[in-house]
């Protein structure tokens, strides 16, 4: 008797904690689903003219961009949403960079201007990384205006 009972309770006990994590991971998944629709319908564009600012304070001392930039202390900019990375011919990169295999796309971008080194280890771009999101959109707006049309 006492026997099938703790049979029966172990049973209704992991049956219990199996509906539990169901239940934990449905709501994961819910609660993912809701912070994504959050952020697909706040999403706001980059603002290119703060960008600018900021690009020339914190990028311009090294790169160039717009009409009649070349490669300097680091490479030029233009177009760079797309490029892949090592790719200007006026510039001397690291083997790091040239061999990366990366493509500069938005999200690479960000995650690049956010911790270098992380995405291209071994680069020789020295720079602390910016982790505000809305300055790394900002500095995206901006150079998206440098983009062939
Ligand atoms: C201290 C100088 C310096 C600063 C500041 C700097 N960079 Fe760089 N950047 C470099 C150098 C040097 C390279 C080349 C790295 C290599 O070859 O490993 C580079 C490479 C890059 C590349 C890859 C280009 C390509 O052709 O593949 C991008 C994109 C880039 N930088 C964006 C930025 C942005 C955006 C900022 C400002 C938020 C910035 N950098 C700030 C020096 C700098």
């Amino acid at each position: 008797m006492l026997r099938g009972f703790l049979m029966l309770a172990a049973f209704f006990g992991f049956t219990g904690v199996a509906l539990g994590a169901f239940a934990a991971e449905a709501s994961q998944e819910l609660f993912d689903a809701f912070l994504f629709g959050l952020d697909d319908g706040l999403r706001i564009e980059g603002d290119a003219e703060a960008g600018g600012k900021l690009f020339t304070k914190t990028c311009g001392g090294c790169h160039s961009v717009g009409e009649g930039a070349r490669g300097g202390f680091g490479p030029e900019l233009n177009g760079i949403i797309g490029r892949p990375a090592g790719t200007t011919t006026d510039y001397q990169y690291s083997d790091a960079m040239k061999n990366s295999g990366v493509v500069w796309t938005r999200d690479k971008l960000a995650a690049y201007i956010e911790a270098p080194k992380k995405v291209v280890s071994g680069t020789r771009m020295i720079f602390w990384g910016i982790s505000d999101p809305e300055k790394i959109d900002n500095l995206l707006a901006y150079l998206e205006t440098f983009q062939p049309k």
